[in-house]
């Protein structure tokens, strides 16, 4: 491949809103083994064209350039990324580029107990799994995969071989596992794995969402508290979406209150499809086509339109999305034909 001269300084590129490009979610693949009603609540779909799919060097070549505009930080997703095959060849790829800080993995946890080892060989840095009930039977109707032992032993193994930094991703649903909060932060404490409660979206394919399911950081808050007594929250001046709380034994536990509370006013992420669209943000309905310009070996065109892409980008789905509720109108964000006709609508073809 020809090579992608470097320039020699790295520019903070900012937005409209001067939110600077740091952070990019890079997703490997869109299938996945699970069905989550919340996220794949059809069994089939159209996926994406395999000849479509990056290879591992052009997705290297792209992250590159990303961090040319400041990306520092890559959370590998999916769809489920671990079923991308041999992804510890991307992993080193990526530890290479010394901008890098933080290379983590976001996954469903149930091909973990594998792929640990080889991923830690790898040099990533962090991973978070996804873990919405602790009740078998509940994972199986969630999920309706009969898998939750296998994700149970893939976190302990990411312990055995001395991973930091875990976390635990749990959508909050009303009615479904609203009643298992504290458990989950107990058996957090067992695995060493920060908790975090994520507020229920109307994203993608999520089109069992309501708002009534929604169970709100107040709500999460309140539910803790009569077990925990009063939960301090840590003060951070952070970008991340994850809002941190304190118990009195020292434990730490997230809440994610994308539905209620946006972030958007200090969003520094994008997302890289498994097929080379750039997607500015989680809720956009239209990404910018880089693997064209890629596979053309059109570099500066890859760099301009990173470039002018950032700088132009006005988006703040979910403020938007909230603003519908005052006039009622929150509901299913995508039509489901709509959804049929591009997969890229999909959370899962666009990591979640
Ligand atoms: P770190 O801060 O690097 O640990 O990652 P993170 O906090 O971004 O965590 P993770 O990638 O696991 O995302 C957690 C959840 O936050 C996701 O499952 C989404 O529900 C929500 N989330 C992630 N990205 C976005 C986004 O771009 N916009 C909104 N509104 N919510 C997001
Ligand atoms: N609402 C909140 N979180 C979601 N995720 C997927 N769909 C939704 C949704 N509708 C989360 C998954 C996982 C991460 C990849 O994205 O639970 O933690
Ligand atoms: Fe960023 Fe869009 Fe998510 Fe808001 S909804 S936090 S702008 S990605």
């Amino acid at each position: 491949m020809k090579s992608v001269s470097t320039p020699s300084f790295r520019s903070a590129l900012s937005d409209t809103f001067n939110r600077p490009l740091r952070s990019l979610r890079v997703s490997v693949t869109d299938r996945c083994n699970l069905r989550c009603q919340y996220c794949m609540p059809e069994e089939e779909y159209a996926w994406l064209p395999r000849e479509t799919l990056l290879s591992f060097e052009e997705i290297n070549v792209l992250v590159a350039m990303f961090t040319e505009f400041g990306v520092d930080k890559i959370r590998l997703t999916g769809g489920e990324p671990l079923l991308r095959r041999d992804l510890p060849t991307l992993i080193r790829l990526l530890r290479q580029q010394a901008p890098l800080d933080d290379v983590a993995l976001t996954t469903n946890g149930i091909l973990l107990k594998e792929q640990a080892d080889s991923l830690y060989q790898a040099g990533l840095h962090r991973i978070t799994v996804s873990l919405d009930t602790l009740r078998p039977d509940r994972f199986k109707v969630l999920t309706r995969r009969d898998t939750f032992d296998r994700v149970l032993e893939g976190i302990e193994e990411v312990n055995r071989i001395g991973f930091t930094g875990l976390k635990i991703d749990t959508v909050a649903i009303k009615g479904f596992n609203d009643d298992e909060f504290v458990e989950l932060i107990e058996y957090g404490k067992t695995v060493k794995g920060e908790v975090r409660f994520i507020e229920y979206m109307d994203v993608g394919g999520a089109n069992d969402w309501a708002m009534e399911k929604v169970c709100s950081r107040a709500e999460i808050l309140l539910k803790l508290q009569r077990v925990y007594g009063p939960i301090e929250p840590i003060e951070e001046n952070s970008s991340a979406p994850a809002q941190r709380f304190r118990l009195g034994d020292a434990t730490t536990f997230g809440i994610i209150p994308s539905t209620t509370t946006p972030f958007c006013a200090t969003c520094d992420r994008s997302r890289l499809t498994a097929d080379g669209l750039w997607y500015l943000c989680l809720y956009a309905k239209h990404g910018l086509d880089l693997r064209e310009p890629l596979r053309m070996k059109d570099f500066a065109t890859v760099r301009d339109r990173i470039r002018s892409g950032w700088q132009h980008r006005t988006d703040r789905g979910a403020e938007e999305r909230k603003a519908l509720e005052s006039s009622r109108m929150r509901g299913q964000f995508i039509e489901i034909n709509e959804l049929r006709q591009d997969p890229h609508l999909e959370m899962h073809a666009r990591g979640g």
